[in-house]
């Protein structure tokens, strides 16, 4: 049996950072990962250029059911410390919108960067080593792995959520963390498409494909960015972004027109073309199929001059809340976070260790934090990872 400070289990975002910040202390530290390589989520993030921070990021941007849990971690580490890591390794990057960072090149090339970082600190990386079961054993840890045993001081569970089975997402940190005693909020998948079904579904058909801005609320938040119609329903960064606060039987109203007054531009259209078809002036302002499939549905076919004021009322109230009822989300097969997790209540927001099993840490996905699209993610995974790396 082998004895080290510091054990990682997971070798992906929040893991590698935990593991470098302890290396640097001068810990000595192993990742132990299951699978064949390390950080696979990191190379499939952000379209294979990884949105790796955002610079805007606050703890307004995270979901918890303690929104304060996330402050301390995300205080000590900040988008400008991981962005000085990335320039320091000559990785060219660029804002793309909303203070996104994403790599020019490829997101290998973070992943190389936290490799290089944790073999320049000492770390040793397992990949491809399957972990048995994990002990107890005051004052440490033991932990069987298909490779040996190895015993720890300090145990650091980094093994993320349930999003993409097929890149090696599982619940072990969940079924770790109810085992050694810690609650564990109810999973479920988040940033994720949202599906319809039955005659919704069947209306929106022609339009897998489109997209076009909205403005979505619901569940307290709010969200402006484009909306996509797919083969199963709806996608997009707005419909993304609101899945994580949408309850399954909750209707979404979805503001078509988020740029508008859709009465004003009602009342103007009709001025200047009495004559036109409302569907060919819905099209000057939505794509053309979805003009026309709001008139086939919802709108009718008239001319504008046809439309009296409460006709011109009602258009205006169904652009802005266009009601939309999903039959569901297409699950953690494509979602991109797993909302909740390990109970915050459990752990002490400065070192993301255990309130009742000293040595023992959960970092990253695993914990009841998630953040919104757009880099917000691996900003948590890279500031409470470093939380722990700093005290394991
Ligand atoms: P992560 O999942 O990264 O790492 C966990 C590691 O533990 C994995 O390597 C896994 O194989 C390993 N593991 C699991 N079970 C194990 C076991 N039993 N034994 C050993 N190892 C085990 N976020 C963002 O901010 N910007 C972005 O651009 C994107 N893009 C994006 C795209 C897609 C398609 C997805 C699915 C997700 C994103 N995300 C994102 C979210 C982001 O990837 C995610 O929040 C972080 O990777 C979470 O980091 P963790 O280290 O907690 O888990």
């Amino acid at each position: 049996m082998s004895a080290v400070d510091v054990l990682v289990l997971g070798g992906g975002a929040a893991g590698l950072m935990c593991a470098l910040v302890a290396g640097r202390r001068g810990r000595r530290v192993v990742v132990v990962e299951h699978a064949e390589r390390v950080g696979k989520k990191i190379l499939m993030s952000g379209g294979g250029r990884c949105n790796f921070t955002n610079l805007h990021t606050a703890p307004a941007n995270f979901l918890s059911a303690n929104p304060h849990f996330c402050k301390s971690a995300l205080a000590r580490y900040t988008p400008a410390d991981f962005v000085a890591m990335v320039e320091a390794h000559g990785i060219a990057y660029h804002e793309k919108e909303l203070g996104q960072l994403f790599c020019d090149v490829s997101s290998k090339l973070i992943v190389r960067m936290l490799v290089d970082e944790c073999r320049a600190a000492g770390v040793e990386i397992r990949t491809g080593t399957a972990i048995r079961a994990v002990h107890a054993d005051a004052p440490g840890f033991r932990v069987e792995t298909d490779a040996g045993t190895l015993a720890a001081g300090s145990l650091v569970v980094a093994t993320g959520g349930l999003s993409i089975p097929r890149m090696g997402a599982t619940g072990f940190g969940f079924d770790l963390a109810r085992r050694f005693g810690h609650r564990v909020l109810p999973l479920r998948a988040g940033l994720v498409p949202l599906t319809l079904s039955g005659a919704p579904l069947e209306r929106n058909a022609e339009l897998a494909g489109v997209a076009t801005p909205v403005e979505i609320a619901h569940g307290g938040a709010r969200f402006r960015n484009a909306m996509l119609f797919t083969h199963r329903g709806l996608s997009g960064p707005a419909i993304l972004q609101i899945s994580s606060y949408w309850q399954p039987g909750e209707t979404l109203h979805v503001d078509l027109l988020p740029e508008r007054d859709a009465a004003e531009w009602l009342a103007a259209a009709r001025r200047a073309h009495p004559d036109a078809e409302l569907r060919t002036q819905l099209a000057e302002v939505l794509p053309k199929r979805l003009a026309q499939r709001l008139c086939d549905h919802d709108l009718g076919h008239r001319r504008m001059r046809q439309l009296q004021p409460p006709d011109l009322a009602r258009i205006a109230g169904l652009l802005h809340a266009w009601p939309v009822l999903p039959s569901g989300t297409e699950g953690y097969r494509t979602a991109e976070v797993t909302l909740g997790g390990v109970d915050t209540d459990t752990l002490d927001s400065r070192t993301m260790m255990s309130r009742t099993v000293p040595g023992l840490h959960f970092v990253g996905e695993v914990v009841d934090v998630t953040g919104h699209l757009g880099g917000f993610n691996f900003q948590w995974a890279w500031a409470s990872g470093n939380a722990a790396g700093l005290v394991a």
